[in-house]
């Protein structure tokens, strides 16, 4: 009759819900699993420094790094020293090794001995944990887990309140895209919720990275998908997080980089101009030609 009916289709669909559950999560183990088994093995190694409160100077000396053995470096001779607060911007271009440099610093990769100290201390004589922890980097590719925008933001901060979650996502540009959100900070993204647009992953990957107010931000190009206009806008958010914070900014564009204390020009793996903006432009290097380019395209576009 018509309750069992009721009943029996209930029944059906908790074990349809379970079902899925299940198959979700046999698929993130699987995913962890193999993670785990493809990291490379970078691990505290003994002896390690007590280095207290990370402060986030960051002391490169003469840097060369290959990803294997016996192949040809990717970076040579890198040599620069940032004084904690400083904002730093790498430009160059594709293949240049911004992104390897970057990853050293976390030691997501790792630099060889004696090459690349924070705080003065090497980074391999740091406890992983603790130089991890002061550090929030954003990969130039993002990724999203298939959950709630609350949890993409607060993934590594699960003690984040509402509050902290919705400022961290205001800076990173989300407000106007969250308002239109069918749930807010509860929408669903990724498999099995919304799927958001290039630049609406990079920002929520930026508003994690903010939300655990790490000593050292390096960002990865983490803007490329936004438009200029929005990303002006995220900029001027920026301001103020970027004080008192140590900043690597890499990105191909000369408006988001004009600004840093100091900006590294890289290419095939070696610094070849350092500088200000004005100091890089009075050089009439490759900065200064990039520059130029630049400003072309942008006349172009707004013909
Ligand atoms: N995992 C890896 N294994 C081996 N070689 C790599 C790996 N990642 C990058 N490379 C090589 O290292 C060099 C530098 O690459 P990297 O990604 O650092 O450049 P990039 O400046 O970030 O470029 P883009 O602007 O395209 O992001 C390139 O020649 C690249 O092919
Ligand atoms: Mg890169």
């Amino acid at each position: 009759n018509n309750r069992q009916a009721k009943f029996y289709k209930l029944t059906k669909k908790g074990e349809r819900q379970l079902r899925d559950e299940t198959e979700q999560w046999e698929r993130m183990t699987l995913a962890v699993q193999k993670i785990l088994e493809t990291e490379p093995a970078i691990r505290d190694e003994e002896p390690l420094a007590d280095p207290g409160e990370i402060r986030g100077s960051v002391d490169c000396r003469n840097l060369s790094f290959a990803y294997t053995a016996g192949s040809e470096p990717v970076l040579h001779g890198i040599d620069f020293q940032v004084t904690a607060g400083q904002t730093v911007a790498l430009v160059g271009r594709t293949g240049a090794g911004k992104s390897t440099l970057l990853s050293l610093i976390p030691r997501m990769i790792d630099p060889p001995p004696g090459t690349l100290h924070v705080d003065g201390t090497d980074v391999r004589r740091l406890p992983l944990a603790r130089l991890r922890s002061a550090i929030g980097m954003v990969p130039q590719e993002t990724f999203l887990f298939s959950a709630s925008i609350r949890e993409n933001i607060a993934l590594g901060a699960p003690e984040a309140t509402d509050a902290e979650v919705l400022e961290a996502a205001r800076l990173a540009g989300l407000e106007t895209d969250l308002a239109q959100f069918p749930n807010g900070l509860d929408t669903l993204v990724g498999e099995r919720g919304l799927t958001l647009s290039g630049g609406q992953k990079q920002r929520v990957a930026l508003a994690r990275a903010l939300l655990r107010r790490p000593r050292l931000l390096l960002l990865d190009d983490c803007l490329s998908a936004v438009d200029t206009q929005t990303e002006e806008h995220i900029l001027h958010n920026l301001r103020t997080v970027f004080q008192g914070r140590t900043v690597f900014l890499v990105s191909h564009r000369i408006s988001t980089v004009k600004d840093a204390d100091v900006i590294l020009v890289l290419d095939h793996g070696r610094i070849i101009e350092r500088g200000t903006h004005g100091q890089l432009l009075a050089i009439g290097g490759a900065y200064a030609d990039l520059h130029q380019r630049q400003l072309l395209e942008e006349e172009l576009a707004a013909v």
